[in-house]
């Protein structure tokens, strides 16, 4: 797997297909950067277009869900944000669902297929983190709301990175066989991702629902749901017409969950 060629705004286009690049007002690729989420979240503060991209070979402080850190070492791994905007925060609903069916549908059609996803948004291989996705927000000056949408994705990492506490994968492990070059995945990604976020206020969640339900990888499984300091134990049902997890109690009683952080439980 050739993933340590160097990102290149030429070789990206290239594989895009022409709708994405009607989507796209500028891409822009950063040897090092904080965070790609953060530089964007500046720049829709003051007003920047719809469609701005922003990629880097590595992050100093690459950010995650609930404030933890996204490790991103040099040059072998995706880490990118694009910009959207939205009428209003309440557009967003079950946006990180879609998400997450975009990239499933990339690794897909890059031929990586033993991949899935665990509520809300973690791609996930066998049970270990695969990539994770950061949807930020801030409003704009004439109430309709941007969206900073970011991924990080694994592609090559070293073997040992004590930092990261959770179990996790990457595609070098799951798909050894699989040609992988990181501008055509990039670009791959780019080609679900974009018409995903530009048609999802028409679209809606629910268009994703059923593709999303496929790929669910807590179907079925005990799990600890941690909401604050809150622990929620019982068996995962699903998701439901909102997009919010199901868990069922011992009692027999299903509840429908908006938010929290989901662990397998022993
Ligand atoms: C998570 O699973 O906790 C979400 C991880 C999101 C990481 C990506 S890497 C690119 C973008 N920039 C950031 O600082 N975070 C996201």
């Amino acid at each position: 797997m050739a993933t340590d060629l160097l990102l290149n705004a030429i070789k990206i286009n290239a594989n895009l297909t022409p709708f994405t690049r009607t989507l796209i007002s500028e891409l822009e690729i950063f040897s090092c950067i904080d965070s790609t989420n953060n530089y964007l979240m500046t720049r829709a503060k003051s007003d920047a277009p719809l469609g701005c991209i922003c990629l880097a070979e590595m992050q100093t402080a690459g950010k995650g869900r609930r404030g933890r850190q996204w490790i991103s070492p040099q040059g072998k791994n995706i880490y990118g944000s694009f910009l959207w905007n939205f009428s209003s925060l309440g557009a967003l609903n079950g946006l990180s669902l879609a998400i997450g069916v975009g990239v499933i549908r990339a690794l897909n059609k890059l031929g990586i297929y033993n991949v899935g996803l665990k509520w809300p948004n973690d791609i996930y291989s066998d049970g270990k983190k695969l990539g994770g996705i950061l949807i930020e927000v801030t409003p704009r000056s004439n109430g309709s709301v941007s969206v900073v949408i970011g991924l990080g994705l694994n592609l090559n990492l070293p073997p040992e990175i004590k930092e990261i506490t959770q179990s996790y994968t990457d595609l070098k492990d799951i798909a050894p066989n699989v040609e992988l070059e990181r501008n055509q995945c990039v670009a791959q990604l780019l080609n679900e991702l974009l018409p995903i976020t530009a048609t999802f206020e028409q679209q809606r969640c629910i268009a994703y629902l059923n593709e999303w339900r496929k790929q669910d990888c807590l179907l079925g499984k005990k799990v600890d749901l941690f909401i604050g300091t809150q622990k929620a134990c019982g068996i995962v049902q699903g998701i439901d017409e909102n997009g919010l997890l199901k868990l069922q109690f011992e009692n027999g009683k299903i509840q429908a969950f908006s938010s929290g952080e989901v662990s397998f439980s022993t």
